[in-house]
């Protein structure tokens, strides 16, 4: 009797949690993982719809594979709209599209899917009581866990940059004038005909979920629910969010009060190196540098001629260990290796970064990577390739913590250049200290912060009072252009009147 008591006890304090992270790209999962084990450690029952799985899952957290996620973005027409190397060369108009199409490719994907059956398939009465899932999916895709689950409390999540990005679901503001489109790459000081351009990109965007996203999202989701509402309605489930952002190392925008900034999240104490690896980077006297292009663009794509750049300068500055994210064996080198290069397909990208050895990274300006970076206060040359990698990177330069070079076309000269400016002066490693300091200086961990706000929302299910209401409004009466335009006809109207009166 008294076992029964205390099971029941113990089941009634854990919630049946799901995630999703459908974006098929690594650090999209990486980012959302510790959340996931540390909510599955306190007990609750966590069950994780997602394109990347584990072999071995903790205790408490159940997988559901989202399996043909890769081979639809990889193996479809999708693949010749996403070759990484080219994409820096794209019209912010162009990528806009791209990232609304993707989502709405993928929720097609997903009604096929093996995995997002076996979810929908559960028992009728089957309740969870939360769910958060990745906002860059678009709106389809949670739109049919939440019909399904009906009035399940949800939190949209998010790894990528920019708070206004997010502004449809969280009622946020796209500040034009401020801060750039999340795939403009411009300073953010920006001139008169950027800043034009820029109003134009955020409309555009804006414009763009009203008459494409959401209607085609309605679309799909009535191929499997025809009497359901429209996907616009699931923002009344929405409670708080969480948004990877740290006004430290950030442009600062205007944040919603149901904005949680959980920027660093995937960030986690170092581990023990590989032997192989410690080795290494134990042996380099004079220190090491980590290049690595991330998970989505393989450095094995970059061609023969970026690659026999990149060599050369390594080459060029023996002095220094380097180590370089390399997918494929040396046999795919179109030049013999230097001595001063180790490569391997995977690198333990935090927990080097966390060495003391270690001198300065080349990435491809991700915001994972850029976090990572400054935390453990290491200086930054970026080769930004798309999207927000480009307001990350020119964010680091205008802090004076990174220097930045092209993908498309460099030469070994300038990669040299760079390395030896900021390894020779102190100014690049000081200011990184800093900005490092002021970053991690927190009140709790990213991750304690998003684990707090979970279960507010599970104590508090019913807490519908910290959104904002700009989210059922209309964008042409959130930005006030129904006054503007009313303004401007009285205006014209006085001043024709005023001119007929003098005739
Ligand atoms: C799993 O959840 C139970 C309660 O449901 C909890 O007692 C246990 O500590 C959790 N296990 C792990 C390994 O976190
Ligand atoms: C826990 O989650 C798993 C995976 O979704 C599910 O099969 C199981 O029924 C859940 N347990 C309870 C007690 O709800
Ligand atoms: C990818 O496409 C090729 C041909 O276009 C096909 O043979 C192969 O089965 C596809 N692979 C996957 C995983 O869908």
């Amino acid at each position: 009797m008294l076992l029964i008591l205390i099971a029941l006890v113990g089941v009634s304090h854990a919630a049946n949690i799901l995630f999703m992270s459908g974006v098929p790209s690594p650090s999209h999962y990486i980012w959302q993982r510790p959340l996931m084990w540390e909510m599955g450690k306190r007990g609750h029952n966590v069950t994780v719809l997602s394109a990347d799985i584990e072999k071995q899952p903790p205790t408490n957290v159940t997988y559901i594979h989202l399996e043909n996620f890769y081979s639809t973005m990889y193996n479809t027409s999708m693949r010749e709209k996403v070759d990484f190397f080219d994409m820096a060369s794209q019209s912010p108009i162009k990528l806009l599209g791209l990232f609304d199409e993707f989502g709405m490719n993928l929720c097609e994907a997903a009604i096929e899917s093996e995995g997002l059956n076996f979810l929908l398939n559960y028992p009728k009465d089957f309740k969870f009581d939360l769910f958060l899932s990745d906002i860059m999916i678009g709106p389809c895709l949670p739109s049919i866990i939440m019909h399904r689950f009906k009035d399940v409390s949800y939190i949209p999540v998010t790894p990528y940059n920019a708070p206004s990005t997010a502004a449809s679901v969280l009622g946020s503001y796209a500040y034009s004038g401020l801060v750039p489109n999340h795939v403009y790459d411009v300073p953010e000081v920006m001139s008169f005909v950027q800043r034009v351009k820029n109003f134009y990109y955020d409309a555009y965007e804006m414009i763009l979920h009203e008459v494409y996203m959401h209607p085609e999202a309605d679309r799909i989701l009535r191929t499997i629910y025809p009497s359901a509402p429209s996907t616009t309605t699931f923002y009344k489930n929405v409670r708080v969010s969480f948004i990877n952002a740290n006004p430290i190392i950030q442009y600062k925008e205007p944040m919603m009060p149901n904005m949680i900034p959980v920027g660093g999240l995937q960030i986690q104490p170092p581990k023990p190196l590989p032997e192989d690896l410690r080795k290494v980077v134990d042996a380099a006297q004079n220190g090491f540098i980590l290049f690595s292009l991330g998970s989505n663009a393989r450095s094995d794509l970059l061609g023969p001629e970026r690659i026999r750049n990149i060599l050369s300068a390594m080459e060029r500055l023996p002095q220094y260990q380097f180590l370089w994210k390399f997918e494929s064996d040396e046999s795919k080198l179109p030049v013999p290796i230097p001595k001063n290069v180790y490569i391997r397909a995977w690198m333990p990208q935090n927990d080097l970064l966390a060495h003391p050895n270690i001198k300065l990274f080349i990435t491809h300006s991700g915001l994972l990577s850029t976090q990572e970076a400054i935390w453990h206060g290491v200086p930054v040359i970026g080769f930004p390739l798309f999207a927000d990698q480009f307001r990350n990177i020119n964010y680091c330069v205008e802090a004076g913590i990174a220097k930045r070079l092209t993908i498309q076309h460099f030469k070994a000269n300038e990669l040299v250049d760079a390395v030896k400016e900021i390894l020779g002066e102190p100014k690049y490693a000081t200011k990184m200290k800093q900005v490092s300091r002021l970053f991690r200086d927190q009140p709790e961990t990213p991750l304690e912060r998003a684990v707090w706000w979970c279960e507010w929302v599970l104590r508090n299910p019913d807490a519908d009072l910290l959104q904002s209401r700009a989210v059922h409004l209309s964008w042409f009466r959130k930005y006030s252009y129904d006054v503007l335009s009313f303004v401007l006809g009285v205006a014209v109207l006085l001043l024709a009147t005023s001119k007929s009166k003098i005739e």
